[in-house]
């Protein structure tokens, strides 16, 4: 049983993301998308929301799941007994900080490999902060997230804008 852990932020959760869980989920026979619980980092959604937008998006394949964690991810892996931690890789400028992680993870424990994949063309520029930053401004951003997360990434930041102008 091969079983690999998607881990990100997933604030919110993109077609980037969602390209690479379902290249992951031919490959692994399970794969458990892991969704950082950081405090020391202020989301625009808490965890629980992250993770049930992530549950509505993955719904029909049978071999994904969704969960939290918190502190080391080696540790995380290990309490699953997944070998293999999934990354994907979009351009160069990702590249250093990946490698960093991916050896930090591999001094921590030797037992867990990362697997790196590379983004494909239509998403290699896609991230959650830049879709934060289009939605803030009113852009158009379902190009970039799953027609479930489209309002909600709106309601919240309207929300936010809301909080700060009370
Ligand atoms: O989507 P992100 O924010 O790029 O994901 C980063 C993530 C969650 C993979 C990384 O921050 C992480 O693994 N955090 C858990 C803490 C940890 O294990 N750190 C040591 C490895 S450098």
């Amino acid at each position: 049983m091969k079983r690999a852990i998607y881990p990100g932020s997933f604030d919110p959760v993109t077609l980037g993301h969602l390209d690479i869980i379902k290249r992951s989920a031919k490959i692994f026979d399970e794969v458990i998308v892991g969704v950082l619980n950081n405090n020391s980092k202020t989301p625009l959604f808490p965890v629980e929301n992250r993770v049930k937008m992530l549950e509505e998006v993955v719904k029909d394949i049978p071999n994904v799941k969704v969960m939290s964690f918190e502190g080391l991810l080696v540790d995380f892996a290990k309490k699953l007994d997944a070998q293999v931690i999934v990354r994907g890789l979009r351009a160069v400028t990702d590249f250093e900080y990946e490698l960093q992680m991916s050896q930090t993870n591999m001094v921590l424990d030797q037992e867990i490999d990362t697997i790196f994949f590379t983004t494909c063309l239509e998403y290699s520029y896609l991230s959650s902060s830049t879709v934060k930053e289009a939605a803030f401004y009113g852009a158009d951003i379902s190009s970039f997230v799953p027609e479930s997360v489209i309002h909600q990434v709106y309601d919240k930041i309207k929300e936010k804008k809301e909080n700060r102008n009370e």
